[in-house]
C-alpha cells in the first residue's frame, strides 16, 4: 500500500486546489487548471494528490484541514467523495457520485460536473444537437449513471442503455425513466435504430478489452463518443471511424468538467477551446 501523502502546505496568498485519485501521476487536471488560471489572470495552486486505495477520506480531510478550497476527485473515489460531502447538489445525488468538492463556510459540498462536461463538449465543441436525438449509451456502471441526467435534460427522443449484464441496464433505465424515454437491452441485443449518438461509457476501453457491437448501431453514421481519452479510447474511436461514425474521445469532456469545477469554485467559467486545442496538439 502506498504511504499517504502529507497534505501540501498552501502558500498563504494563494487558494489551493487539488485532484485526488489513484493512480494520479498522469492526470491532466493540474495542467488544465493552470491554463484556466493564467487565462483569467488569477493566482491559484493546483496539485495532484495520490490517495491510498483505502485512504481517500483521510487524504481529502487532510487537504481541506490544511486550507484547501476545492478538489476534483477521480477514479476510483467518486462514490466516496459523494459520501464525504456535508451536503450534495441534486446532480451529484442523482449520480450517486461526486467529481468535485468545494469548501464553503466550513462545509464540504459535493457536486458532479461530469455530465455537464459531456453535454458541453457535445454541444459547444462537437456541435451535436441532442434535442430529439436517438442516443445509445453502452455501459451501466458509475460512468453511465453520472451522465444520464444531463443527457436526458437535453430532450433526446429516445435513449437506449445497452449493457453486458442486462439487469444493470434495466435498473439504470428504471431509475431514469421519470426523466425521459429510456429503454434497456443486452449488449448483444441492441435494437436496430438509427442512432445519432453512440456513447461508450464502459470500462472496456480502459481495460484494453474489445467492445463488439452489431453493425446496425452504425447505420446512420452517428457521432461516436468514448468517455475515456488518449490511448484508452483509441480502439473504440478507430473501430467507430471504420464503421463510418464521426468518432471522438473524451478529452473535451475532461476539459469541460474542469471548467465547470472552476466556475463552482471561483465564480468564473474559463474559455475552453484554446485549452482543448493545446492539449490535443500536445497529444498529437
Ligand atoms: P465505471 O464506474 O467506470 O462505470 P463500473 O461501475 O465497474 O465502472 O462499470 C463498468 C461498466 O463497463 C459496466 O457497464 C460493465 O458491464 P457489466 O455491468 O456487464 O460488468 C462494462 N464493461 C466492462 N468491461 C466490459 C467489456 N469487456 N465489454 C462490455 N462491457 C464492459
Amino acid at each position: 500500500m502506498a504511504a499517504p501523502q502529507p497534505a501540501l502546505s498552501p502558500s498563504p496568498s494563494m487558494d489551493h486546489y487539488a485532484v485526488i485519485g489513484n493512480p494520479i501521476a498522469h492526470s491532466l487536471s493540474p495542467a488544465i487548471h493552470a491554463r484556466f488560471a493564467a487565462q483569467l489572470g488569477e493566482q491559484i495552486e493546483y496539485s495532484a494528490l495520490l490517495a491510498p486505495l483505502d485512504g481517500f477520506r483521510a487524504a481529502a480531510r487532510a487537504f481541506f484541514d490544511a486550507g484547501g478550497r476545492g478538489a476534483n476527485v477521480t477514479l476510483p473515489f467518486k462514490m466516496e467523495a459523494f459520501a464525504l460531502g456535508d451536503g450534495a447538489s441534486e446532480r451529484a445525488r442523482i449520480a450517486g457520485a461526486a467529481n468535485v468538492l468545494a469548501r464553503r463556510d466550513g462545509r464540504i459540498e459535493a457536486d458532479n460536473t461530469d455530465g455537464a462536461g459531456l453535454v458541453a463538449d457535445l454541444r459547444m465543441n462537437l456541435r451535436v444537437d441532442l434535442r430529439g436525438a436517438r442516443i445509445l449509451v453502452i455501459g451501466a456502471g458509475g460512468a453511465a449513471r453520472g451522465v444520464m441526467g444531463p443527457l436526458l435534460g437535453e430532450g433526446p427522443s429516445a435513449l437506449v442503455i445497452a449493457n453486458r449484464s442486462v439487469d444493470r441496464a434495466r435498473e439504470l433505465a428504471r431509475r431514469f425513466s421519470p426523466n425521459g424515454v429510456v429503454a434497456a437491452c443486452a449488449l448483444d441485443d441492441i435494437p436496430p435504430r438509427d442512432f445519432d449518438l453512440v456513447l461508450n461509457a464502459t470500462s472496456a476501453s480502459t481495460k484494453g478489452e474489445p467492445l463488439v457491437l452489431a453493425d446496425s448501431v452504425w447505420r446512420k453514421g452517428p457521432v461516436a463518443y468514448d468517455m475515456a481519452y488518449g490511448p484508452a479510447a483509441r480502439a473504440f474511436v478507430a473501430h467507430a471511424t471504420a464503421k463510418g461514425a464521426r468518432a471522438c474521445d473524451g478529452l473535451g469532456m475532461l476539459v469541460e468538467q474542469a471548467a465547470e469545477s472552476y466556475l463552482l469554485w471561483r465564480g468564473r467559467r474559463p474559455a475552453t477551446a484554446e485549452v482543448l486545442a493545446a492539449l490535443r496538439a500536445k497529444a498529437a
